[in-house]
């Protein structure tokens, strides 16, 4: 199993502010759709909330220490079906929400999948970090600082190799620039 953490962070470090996005990037919301489509994506249930719906072509595994969780119903006013531990899990590509209670549990659990995306937010990452779970990182890294009150954590930038920068200059309404970058590990794999 390859874990890829996806972000998109601020000059600043500012991933998010009042459990949303601080920012209007469709280049981004189109790039992390196309990398991660067909993979299971991790994330805390904030981050899920703050989506409040599972994202298409994917399996949604979020991390809730909240035994009774359950998402919000969808617009039609239908239940969302969710799997626990120990049935069998979805398969990757299928748009289906499952929840574990630690992360060794979510992990463990997606151990067959070839490809599995740390979707965020700011505690998932500081912790995938600081246990070593991450193999690569896919950083937009926003030339601009943001206002807001979710940070990226401090990552060993040392153990890490830049494999791809894709720079985008300042367009039409937006007047920063944005480079979709990659990360990858250098040191001695798990
Ligand atoms: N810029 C980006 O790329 C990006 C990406 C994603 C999110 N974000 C932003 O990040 C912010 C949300 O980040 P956040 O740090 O506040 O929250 P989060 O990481 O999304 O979710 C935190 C919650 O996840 C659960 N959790 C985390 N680790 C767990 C573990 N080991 N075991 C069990 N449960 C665990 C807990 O839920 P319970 O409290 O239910 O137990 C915890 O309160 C938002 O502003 C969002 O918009 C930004």
């Amino acid at each position: 199993m390859k874990v890829s953490l996806i972000a998109a962070v601020a000059r600043n470090g500012v991933i998010g502010i009042d459990n949303r996005l601080p920012w209007h990037l469709p280049e981004d919301l189109a790039y992390f759709k196309q990398t991660t489509l067909g993979c299971p994506v991790l994330m805390g249930r904030k981050t899920y909330e703050s989506i409040n719906r599972p994202l298409p072509g994917r399996l949604n595994v979020v991390l809730t220490q909240q035994a009774d969780w359950a998402p919000a119903p969808a617009k039609d006013g239908s239940p969302r079906a969710v799997t626990r531990p120990p049935q069998a899990l979805p398969a990757g590509g299928e748009t289906a929400i499952a929840v574990a209670s630690t992360l060794d549990e979510a992990l463990n659990w997606l151990a067959p999948f070839d490809q599995v995306f740390l979707i965020g937010g700011s505690n998932l990452y500081t912790q995938a970090m600081e246990q070593g779970w991450v193999d690569t990182l896919l950083l937009t890294e926003i030339h601009h600082d943001f206002p807001g009150d979710a940070h990226f954590p401090f990552w060993p930038k040392a153990q890490f190799r830049e494999t791809q920068r894709i720079h985008n200059p300042p367009a039409g309404e937006r007047p920063w620039a944005f480079d979709f970058v990659t990360y990858e590990k250098t040191t001695a794999p798990r």
